[in-house]
């Protein structure tokens, strides 16, 4: 092999670990290293064209490199990258948050999902004076040590609810103690848990559609009911749902309005911006003026926060998911990927459940109903990641085990030859 791509495949297998930037790796033969987005396509180091359903996991609603985003940045640019100080796209950004979230009394930036998830639990935590938090099995919160807890717990490891199961070495376990696990979707378990342990629980944090399993009908609602009823803050991580399923967000698309909100992906444009946003005297206890004179102050502060640059490609981007008919479109988008799917399968007799909402879809091979990550476990992931790997030999590009994105740059045709792919892929099965 000696073309540009396989050259800088080799490099970064040389310089990082597996050759990832994270956990992301691609299959040995198939690897590629991207060279450039357009619209709804990127293009390998060899100028070979993907569809892509991957959409730098989540951010790129608009598809890669939208003119106005492109535009508005390369302004800001000019004057400068980062300032540390207030400075106005981060005030219009936050502005334009607060008009949209039902939550968002209050903004708070920070730098990744994950950060916005810890900042979310630091401030419950100083606002309740209480130290644990309850989180979902199977449910991805980002990547700190409080919440890599039972994301991905071995089918075999069936330990009893609230054992919390840490997902990577390296966590302490003073910290694994201070983090409860209930399961999804199942209220009566939930309210029992949190009834127990209420004199110790700050906050209970959810992604309202979880790994795009949908919330059972009053599920949210009841925990809504339960978290008030029993002073804990109720945390809604929106990181994937907000802006996507709806102007605003799952709160919006559920009904259901969380004590405080975790943003990012979306937001910033591609950019590394995310945010915390909420009631006002949770969010305040992060005010720096008031440090000396209130013993809940929480820190929550960053180099990058509110950085210029990445809050004027996020404002960029809500500025074009604004216009009317933006979420008819993704929705319409998505239904025609979620509806194709359905269509395969039951025509070719494979028992599959398809979830997602919005502009958002998956396969997962079983018969069952899909309602928690018990259930979910049951899918048949070789026959997922088999798909994965011969769709991107097919140049469409997918994060099977996760989900697929759409964006405002795919057009039906390219959800149709997705389909037609993926139709002629299961038939060779
Ligand atoms: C639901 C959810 N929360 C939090 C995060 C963490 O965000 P980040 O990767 O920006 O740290 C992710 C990332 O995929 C996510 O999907």
């Amino acid at each position: 092999m000696s073309s540009a791509n396989a050259e800088l495949v080799a490099r970064g297998r040389d310089v990082f670990p597996g050759g990832s930037l994270g956990t992301f790796v691609l299959p040995e033969d198939l690897d590629m290293v991207i060279a450039r987005g357009a619209g709804s396509r990127v293009y390998d180091a060899d100028g070979r064209e993907f569809i892509d359903f991957v959409l730098g996991s989540g951010p790129m609603i608009l598809g890669h490199a939208p003119p106005s985003v492109v535009e508005a940045v390369q302004s800001q640019i000019q004057r400068g990258n980062s300032y540390y100080a207030m400075n106005e796209p981060a005030i219009q950004l936050a502005e334009k948050i607060r008009s949209a979230v039902p939550c968002a009394e209050k903004v708070k930036f920070c730098g990744s999902g994950s950060e916005a998830t810890f900042y979310a639990m630091r401030l419950a935590r100083a606002a309740t004076g209480k130290p644990k938090v309850l989180k979902f099995e199977g449910a991805y919160h980002g990547h700190h040590d409080y919440v890599m807890m039972s994301v991905t717990p071995s089918a075999t490891r069936n330990e009893t609810y609230p054992v919390a199961i840490p997902d990577t070495a390296g966590i302490p376990s003073v910290v694994r103690d201070q983090v409860l696990v209930a399961p999804l979707n199942d209220l009566a378990a939930t309210r029992e848990l949190l009834e127990k342990n209420a004199d110790e629980l700050a906050a209970v944090i959810i992604e309202p559609q979880c790994r795009l399993i949908d919330p059972q009908p009053g599920f949210l609602e009841g925990l809504r009911r339960i978290t008030k009823q029993l002073g804990i803050v109720l945390i809604f991580d929106e990181v994937v749902t907000g802006f996507r399923l709806a102007w605003g967000g799952a709160q919006e698309f559920y009904g259901v309005t969380p004590d405080v909100a975790c943003y990012g992906k979306i937001i910033g444009g591609g950019y590394p911006l995310a945010a915390i946003a909420g009631r006002a005297d949770i969010l305040e206890l992060s005010n720096p003026r008031t440090k000396a004179k209130e013993p809940r102050n929480a820190y929550v502060s960053g180099t990058l926060n509110g950085n210029p640059l990445a809050a004027t490609a996020g404002l960029a981007t809500l500025i074009e998911l604004e216009k009317p008919g933006t979420y008819d479109r993704l929705n319409s988008i998505g239904t025609r990927m979620r509806e194709g799917l359905r269509k395969i399968a039951a025509g070719k007799g494979i028992a599959a459940q398809v979830l997602g909402a919005g502009p958002m879809a998956n396969i997962y091979f079983t018969p069952e109903p899909i309602v928690d990550y018990r259930s979910l476990l049951k899918h048949k992931s070789q026959m997922a990641s088999a798909l994965g790997r011969e769709l991107l030999a097919h140049g469409i590009f997918t994060h099977l085990s996760a989900k697929m994105y759409m964006s405002l740059a795919h057009s039906d045709e390219d959800i149709d030859t997705a389909l037609q792919a993926i139709d002629v892929i299961l038939d060779a099965k």
